[in-house]
């Protein structure tokens, strides 16, 4: 029976199926283990279930040993793992696409409208006891229909987002996309343009690219001063794809109307960050894919990436090739 670490509680769909078939212990503290403890917990492991905020590298990998089969990540972004260091070693890696795609289209249309119609200073007036009477001339945001949405990345959350702001608010919708999206475009009336065009026309930009070498800092200061000066910032992919200072620049500056982020860099934002501090940025702890079904979902295809990995044959859901 081999032994399986689970770094963080996760619905138990996913674990039964486990401790169905393995020695399984699952990190229950409120905080991820620290560093030296997941190393320290995942030697002798034939499977780790990670999350995003596991650093699977060289170490951790050097940590569990050689009987190590498996590595399921709870999670479709895979940026926290160095695939190629897994794939020498024969170490397949597994994420759990698909599942999460509408929880996470609607936590970016929730934080389109949110940002948009100042729903974050709204509610802060009402909590901080300011609310006095109905204002004509208060928390003034920005209508939707027919305006452009910009999605940058046109996946599969991209792609969901699209067609929910299509269909439901008559958006116009313009992407960036390594490949043409042949099917999406036609069925959206959607065009493929580049980034600077995409930038400059947009009343909404929505990033769903991945975090890789050339996405990291995608958009920066040349690139806010592209953008509208009413239009609105969504990300629900990772943080490091946005310049923060930039960010907080162009929001202080009035350069963009909103952002709402689901996603920082770093996760959690430091204390003293100013993007805390602005009422025109609403900050999500990466809540994207938090709903039972998404959840639910992911924990079974990361149990199932990990049976399949320590019994030998390919992951359902893997990411790499190992023999
Ligand atoms: C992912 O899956 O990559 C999300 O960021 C968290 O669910």
């Amino acid at each position: 029976m081999g032994k399986v670490f689970v770094t963080r509680s996760i619905p138990q769909d996913g674990i039964s199926m486990l401790q169905s078939r393995f020695e399984v212990e699952v990190w229950d503290g409120c905080d991820p283990p620290p560093r030296d403890v997941l190393l320290a917990k995942i030697s002798g492991c034939s499977g780790v279930l990670t999350m995003l905020s596991d650093r699977v590298d060289n170490a951790f990998l050097d940590a569990a040993g050689s009987v190590l089969k498996g590595v399921a990540n709870f999670a479709v972004g895979f940026n926290n793992i160095d695939v190629d260091a897994a794939t020498e070693r024969g170490v397949a890696i597994g994420n759990t696409p698909g599942v999460l795609t509408d929880a996470t289209a609607d936590t970016a249309v929730g934080l389109m409208i949110a940002a948009g119609r100042c729903f974050l200073p709204a509610v802060r007036n009402v909590s901080e006891l300011q609310w006095r009477n109905w204002e004509p001339m208060m928390f003034l945001g920005q209508e939707f229909r027919g305006k452009t949405l910009g999605i940058v990345g046109m996946g599969r959350i991209g792609s969901a987002v699209a067609e929910r702001l299509h269909f439901g608010w008559g958006m116009k919708v313009i992407y960036t996309s390594r490949t043409d999206k042949e099917e999406v475009g036609q069925r959206l009336a959607a065009k493929r343009v580049d980034l600077e065009t995409l930038l400059q026309e947009s009343d909404v930009i929505s990033l769903h690219t991945s975090l890789q070498k050339d996405t990291r800092g995608l958009i920066g200061r040349a690139q806010f001063g592209l953008m509208k000066p009413n239009a609105i910032l969504i990300n629900t992919a990772r943080g490091e794809i946005i310049d923060q200072d930039a960010l907080v620049d162009a929001l202080k500056s009035r350069r963009l109307f909103a952002a709402g982020l689901d996603v920082t860099d770093p996760e959690p934002l430091p204390s003293d960050s100013p993007l805390r501090e602005l009422d025109s940025c609403i900050i999500l702890p990466h809540i994207g894919s938090a709903t039972f079904q998404a959840r639910s979902r992911m924990s079974i295809m990361a149990a199932e990436n990990l049976i399949a990995a320590i019994g030998g044959s390919p992951m359902p859901y893997g990411l790499n090739r190992v023999s």
